[in-house]
């Protein structure tokens, strides 16, 4: 569904608990004052409140609720209503059990935390519709309603029988007979065959864990319930306010800013409206360097963005600070800004925090949040989210804007799934998704937009498709990329590609004849390296070192573009190029550094033609991302290091953050940003 409202302007604002506050009525009247001076215009409200809106079972309490509508309409916000789902009042837990979850080891979860609820339970199914069609009822026409936010971070696990039973009804249907099943699952190796459905238990590691056919349909199965529990929170909302958007909140791996595992995204974001997520990086953390960071949160951003092809949303964020980690270090003086402009140069509409107001007791009492206690508005961090708010309403007229990108890069949840649980290669250096990074890295330091996309994605619109270690490869899969480079497209995939189809089984070949004719190769072994070994790869001329991987491959109709230099199959080649129909498939045999990528990535782009349009000099720690309208474009230009930056623009330009021109060299101290666009030259002509 559209909604106008979600470009009216970019939004800003964060997850508020007033209910926190109730018997401090003073802190509530406050609390709005500073969020209008604060420059936010939303709020999220309810997504942990269930106790407070429901406290006996049936006896629901909303007047606090209709107190914060009024509140926030009084000073023009909006609201962002959460669900309650996400945390349970105790009477629900003690007089409903089956609402809890069963852990992998079979034990019955207690009350407590959050998150802790069965997906399965019709129980809890039927508690969470009830209160939704309250909220829906009660709130759905009110003017600051801007959309539904269902749970919060949906993630995790269920064992209990009734998930066992929904998971073998899932099963039959998917396979219909067990010899079907025992066949995809190769259920004669260690005597795993089933005999009868009721067999079947979910992966544990006191029981099977080791199956990697129920492994992956266990995880398929997961996202599905959990799905399915999310389409059935939504059919109050959708039925009550069917002109209300609505979104859940996705996450990263907050620890090193790797998509988050549990859960098939690209799949769930078909049931969302607007795709959002919660972005917590590890700024100014010694392990790598701000630039190497800030890549892979514009990589984590284009992927959400890219799954909808539509604006997405910053759902949380600290403005200073997190609580949670070992070390929780405050962003430093420019990072709030430029890291919250980042969000938007890669599409988002929002920048929303976590949280408004902070606790004063519970887990997150020192989490970094917008309003202190103490009501200080001169403090740095408030400061710094007033800034962020002034230059959202600079920049208005950007909502509409969309990117586009004439290069994509897969990554595949459900491929991470089976690479890691593949026993083999080196078992802990896969690193499928870091690896999927990396060469995204090489566009994001040229500075060319790149889209994140799924294997379903409709290939055409793009010139170049970069296909990294695709372990799992269905022959549909396969197929498209035949279809798209025939057709003139150009595509590269890697070392550890096409070994297992879609139920992980191998192949009656080392490769299906498809990938063979694909890239023109056929593969002979996968050689895997101890760390700290090293083989070379002789390349336009130069030599590169490679690591971890290298496939041993014969060419049949492709051609050598470099060679190996060492070991057994020294001479042989580690990268190739094939022609097929009007289009290209390159194969890069072996794990290399980042050095290899640039200049292998660099001749291609040459070759394709694909350049920056307004950069003619730019920085490897300064990342240049655009919004574009029909006939404009405006420029990010941000810099990611600590020291002073110039880069060189092809014309001149104007900063619409700062209001002034900018020549064609462009200064910017530490962690500055700026937003260009050019005046008087239509430069896509
Ligand atoms: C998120 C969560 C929030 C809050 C935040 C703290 O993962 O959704 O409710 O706990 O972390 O950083």
């Amino acid at each position: 569904m559209e909604n106008g409202n979600l470009t009216k302007s970019f939004f800003h604002g964060g997850d508020y608990f007033p209910e926190q506050w109730l018997n401090y009525p003073d802190i509530l009247k406050k609390d709005f004052e500073l969020i209008s001076k604060a420059k936010m215009n939303t709020v999220t409200v309810g997504m942990f409140a269930w106790g407070c809106l429901e406290p006996e079972e049936g006896n629901y309490s909303f007047d606090w609720l209709d107190d914060i509508f009024e509140r926030v309409e009084s000073i023009n916000g909006n609201i962002i209503l959460a669900t309650p789902s996400a945390a349970r009042p105790a009477w629900m837990a003690q007089k409903y059990p089956e609402v809890l979850r069963v852990n992998e080891n079979r034990q019955k979860c207690l009350f407590g935390g959050r998150h802790n609820h069965c997906f399965t339970s019709s129980v809890y199914r039927e508690k969470v519709q009830k209160i939704n069609r309250r909220l829906a009822q009660r709130y759905g026409n009110r003017k600051s309603l801007l959309m539904w936010h269902v749970s919060n971070e949906y993630g995790g696990e269920c064992h209990c029988e009734l998930c066992q039973n929904a998971f073998r009804h899932w099963l039959q249907k998917k396979y219909k007979t067990l010899k079907d099943l025992n066949n995809a699952w190769w259920g004669n190796f260690w005597s795993h065959q089933y005999s009868d459905w009721s067999q079947i238990e979910s992966p544990s590691s006191i029981g099977e864990s080791m199956n990697h056919g129920l492994n992956l349909d266990w995880k398929r199965f997961v996202t599905e319930q959990t799905i399915d529990f999310y389409r059935c929170e939504i059919e109050p909302l959708r039925e009550i306010t069917p002109n209300i958007p609505i979104t859940t909140n996705f996450m990263a791996r907050e620890e090193d800013m790797l998509p988050y595992e549990g859960l098939d995204y690209q799949k769930f974001a078909k049931y969302v409206d607007v795709v959002s997520w919660d972005c917590y990086p590890t700024w100014h953390c010694k392990n790598e360097t701000t630039a190497e960071l800030a890549s892979k949160v514009g990589f984590m951003d284009d992927l959400f963005r890219s799954m909808k092809q539509k604006p997405f949303f910053i759902m949380e964020s600290t403005p200073s600070l997190v609580n949670w980690r070992s070390v929780n270090k405050a962003k430093r003086p420019g990072m709030h800004v430029l890291t919250s402009l980042q969000h938007i140069a890669h599409g988002s509409n929002s920048n929303m925090y976590f949280q408004i107001r902070q606790s004063r007791g519970g887990a997150e009492k020192f989490h970094g949040s917008v309003l202190r206690n103490d009501n200080r508005t001169d403090t740095r961090v408030f400061k710094d989210v007033q800034q962020v708010g002034h230059i959202q309403e600079v920049m208005r007229s950007l909502t509409t804007t969309f990117r586009k990108s004439e290069i994509a890069i897969i990554y595949d949840f459900e491929n991470n799934w089976a690479i890691n649980d593949a026993q083999a290669f080196s078992k802990n250096r896969k690193e499928y998704a870091a690896t999927v990074q990396e060469h995204y890295r090489v566009f994001w330091n040229r500075d060319l937009p790149v889209d994140v996309i799924s294997v379903e994605a409709d290939l055409r619109e793009y010139r170049l498709v970069i296909v990294p270690m695709l372990y799992m490869m269905s022959a549909t899969t396969l197929q498209r990329f035949i279809e798209y480079v025939n057709a003139g497209g150009v595509i590269v995939s890697t070392y550890l590609s096409g070994l297992v189809d879609k139920n992980d089984l191998t192949h009656m070949g080392i490769w299906p004849e498809d990938m063979k004719r694909l890239f023109g190769v056929e593969l002979l072994e996968n050689d895997t390296y101890y760390p700290g070994e090293s083989n070379e790869i002789l390349y336009d001329n130069r030599i590169f070192k490679t690591k971890d991987y290298q496939s041993v491959i014969d060419l049949i109709t492709a051609k050598s573009l470099g060679t190996y230099g060492k070991d057994f199959y020294a001479k042989s080649t580690a990268v190739s190029g094939n022609r097929l129909g009007k289009g290209r498939a390159y194969f890069i045999g072996a794990r290399t550094d980042g050095d290899f990528l640039d200049a292998f990535y660099g001749n291609l782009c040459v070759d394709l033609n694909l350049n920056q349009a307004f950069i003619i000099e730019g920085d490897n720690e300064v990342s240049v991302q655009s919004r574009n309208t029909k006939s404009d474009t405006y420029y990010f230009v941000m810099n990611f290091s600590e020291s002073e930056k110039t880069i060189y623009t092809k014309y001149p330009s104007r900063d619409i953050v700062n209001n002034e021109n900018c020549g064609v060299k462009i200064v910017l101290k530490p962690y500055e940003v700026k937003v260009l666009h050019v005046e008087s030259i239509d430069i896509n002509k």
